[in-house]
């Protein structure tokens, strides 16, 4: 239920008093979903008073991990059958935690060994490169962590309201940014060549970057690397010059400030900078090299509408390279080999 509020306790066994009890949640996944992850970590930590740790399933599963009967451990898995995301939730069930299945894949493994499911219902996705699902993905974990908060009283119900009004406004938001889908392609065009891009964001934007990084070199195959912007001037400052493209995401948020200083660090560099923001952001048009502009939103839904564009880049700087873009060279669409 969304318009009333949320409510998962007709979903969900995680009743009311094992929410109260909850210490704090791990959130755990591979690749995409690992980012998706990074998102609903901000989100939860915003709305939900408990300590919030993620990880890639590769590493957690390997780890001394401390978990108790008041962890909630939340495996994020697109298609339910990543090797490591299922040994990571076999060891969190060992050591006694409460394991939370997310998941497009009702049948899969993933979703028969945990407590409890949440299903994404994004349908079946064809392509390998990860796009709709990371979308639902973040969607389903947001609901989860506002009903978690609401449980525990840590979300009133006026906040509720307005993150949900904003929630239903999205899937408007996301066409009107795919319906501008022309100007990214033309930008493509201009970079098509390159041999090598830069990706940074901060805070909420930061897990974007890392996603629009991996789309491009998974369905591209050029060399494409994220950085937190605030990480610029601790490294990755020396790569930047007039032959690599960088890419912003900046939406106008309590860090735009800063993302503002980290594209002028860039164009001081000569590179040209491609910013992500908020319509009406002139700013970003004075300072940047090419702007794609997409609906503003409330901060913590950014990604939402951000990640847009840099899906589509993938997409068309693919095309323009010829590459196979649903089925892209060497991988699979789930991992079920360590
Ligand atoms: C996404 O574009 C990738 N192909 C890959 O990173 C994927 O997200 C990862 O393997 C995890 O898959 P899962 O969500 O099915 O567990």
């Amino acid at each position: 239920m969304i318009n009333g509020g949320v409510d998962f306790s007709s979903e969900l066994a995680l009743n009311e008093e094992v929410i109260k009890r909850l210490r704090a949640i791990h959130l755990v996944a591979c690749g995409t979903s690992y980012y998706a992850s990074l998102i609903a970590e901000r989100a939860f930590e915003r709305w939900c008073d408990l300590d919030i740790k993620v990880d890639v399933a590769s590493e957690y599963r390997y780890r001394n991990i401390r978990l108790s009967p008041n962890t909630l451990a939340v495996f994020v898995s697109q298609s339910g059958e990543t090797a490591d995301t299922l040994a990571a939730q076999r060891r969190a069930r060992e050591l006694g935690a409460y394991s939370l299945a997310v998941t497009n894949a009702k049948e899969s493994t993933l979703a028969s060994c945990c407590d409890d499911v949440l299903l994404l219902k994004a349908g079946p996705e064809i392509g390998v490169a990860a796009t709709k699902t990371f979308t639902g993905q973040i969607a389903v974990l947001y609901l989860l962590a506002i009903y978690i908060a609401k449980v525990r009283g840590t979300l009133t119900p006026r906040m509720e309201k307005e993150l949900i009004d904003e929630l239903i406004r999205l899937p408007y938001k996301i066409e009107a940014t795919l319906e501008r889908e022309h100007v990214v392609e033309e930008l493509a065009s201009n970079f098509s060549g390159s041999q090598s891009f830069l990706f940074f964001g901060r805070g909420i934007s930061y897990p974007v970057a890392l996603e629009g990084a991996l789309k491009l070199k998974e369905v591209s195959y050029i060399h494409a690397e994220a950085f937190a912007a605030g990480e610029m001037k601790h490294g990755p400052i020396a790569l930047i010059d007039s032959n690599v493209p960088v890419l912003i995401v900046a939406p106008k948020d309590s860090l735009h400030e800063k993302t503002l200083s980290s594209i002028k660090e860039a164009k001081a560099r000569r590179a040209p900078v491609i910013a992500v923001g908020f319509d009406g952001d002139e700013q970003l048009a004075n300072d940047a090299s090419h702007v794609l502009y997409v609906p503003p939103t409330r901060e913590e839904f950014s990604p939402f509408v951000t990640v847009v564009p840099l899906q589509l880049l993938a997409y068309y700087m693919a095309k323009k390279r010829g590459c196979e873009i649903d089925s892209p060279r060497h991988l699979t669409k789930s991992v079920t080999e360590e």
